[in-house]
């Protein structure tokens, strides 16, 4: 019998730790699988898409820059991925129609609480950047309930659309938007999700966000302690950590949602550290 077939799909893709991850999970659980990575033309994602499940393939996550059309692509969502506006899981349901999910927001959420023991309730959280990323994680970020929830971004107005957009859903944190130097702290936690650190930029905040509880969470990952995570040690900030252990909590989630299957994440992050 063959193994059941997943793959992450984007462009480019060959730097992606999602095969890595999804072996290490298969090893562990003993599920039959296999999980490759495919780069997508840019102007062939849909056709890319097709031709994997018309093959028999299972799952696939999807990477930048497809997560918008795998979103638009899909015939049903998850009330998940509607929120967030974008897809990183697709499969077929039942019936053979494609369903889009997204667990990126569940992975931020698992890997602070569960992993590093940050728990968000009643806290004040400062989100910096208003893109897709941000969006992917809002929702979990807010049913966590903190006490309040600022998001500040170059482009005030995408952090007001934001504001509007998750507002209708959650009346319960203040949830509020601003410019970067209108940020008053300090905040409990503060998470970056500019892509302002793959050019070696730091968003522009002010130093008074981060107090002596400060902690900060920087959604990128490197071998070294990113742009961000460095400038928040140097204003003191109580702990810091990068986003790999998000980057293995959401594809533990997407494990979970094809197999039925809860694959343990420690060990493999643990594991990848070191690689
Ligand atoms: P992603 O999918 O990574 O979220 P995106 O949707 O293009 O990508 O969003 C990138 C985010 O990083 C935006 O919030 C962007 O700010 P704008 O909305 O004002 O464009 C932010 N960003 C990118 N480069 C930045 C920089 N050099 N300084 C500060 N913010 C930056």
């Amino acid at each position: 019998m063959t193994n059941d077939l997943y793959a992450v799909v984007g462009n480019p893709i060959s730097h992606s730790k999602s095969p890595r991850i999804h072996s290490l999970f298969a090893q562990q659980t003993g599920e039959a699988l296999e999980y490759t990575a495919i780069q997508a033309p840019l102007n062939d994602f849909v056709g890319t898409v097709r031709h994997f499940f018309e093959r028999g393939g299972k799952g696939l996550n999807v990477t930048v820059p497809f997560k918008e059309q795998a979103w638009t692509l899909a015939e049903h969502r998850t009330h998940r991925a509607e929120l967030a506006g974008a897809a990183n899981t697709l499969y077929l349901d039942q019936e053979g129609q494609l369903v889009a999910d997204n667990t990126d927001g569940v992975g931020i959420v698992r890997d602070l609480r569960d992993n590093h023991a940050v728990a968000l309730k009643g806290k004040r959280i400062l989100v910096l950047g208003a893109g897709g990323a941000v969006r992917g994680v809002l929702g979990p970020l807010l049913d966590e309930r903190p006490a309040g929830l600022v998001i500040a971004n170059r482009t005030v107005a995408k952090a007001e659309a934001l504001v509007r957009l998750f507002g209708r859903e959650h009346v319960d944190p203040e949830l509020s938007a601003c410019g970067f130097d209108q940020a008053v702290g300090p905040f409990d936690l503060i998470i970056n999700g500019t892509s302002a650190s793959l050019k070696g930029d730091l968003p522009p905040v002010s130093a008074d966000v981060i107090g002596a509880d400060t902690v900060v969470y920087d959604m990128m990952y490197s071998l070294q302690t990113t742009t961000f995570n460095q400038w928040a040690l140097d204003q003191d900030a109580r702990r810091v950590f990068d986003g790999l252990g998000m980057l293995v909590e959401q594809a533990a989630e997407s494990f979970h949602v094809w197999r039925g299957v809860r694959p343990g994440t420690l060990p493999v992050i643990e594991k990848l550290r070191t690689e």
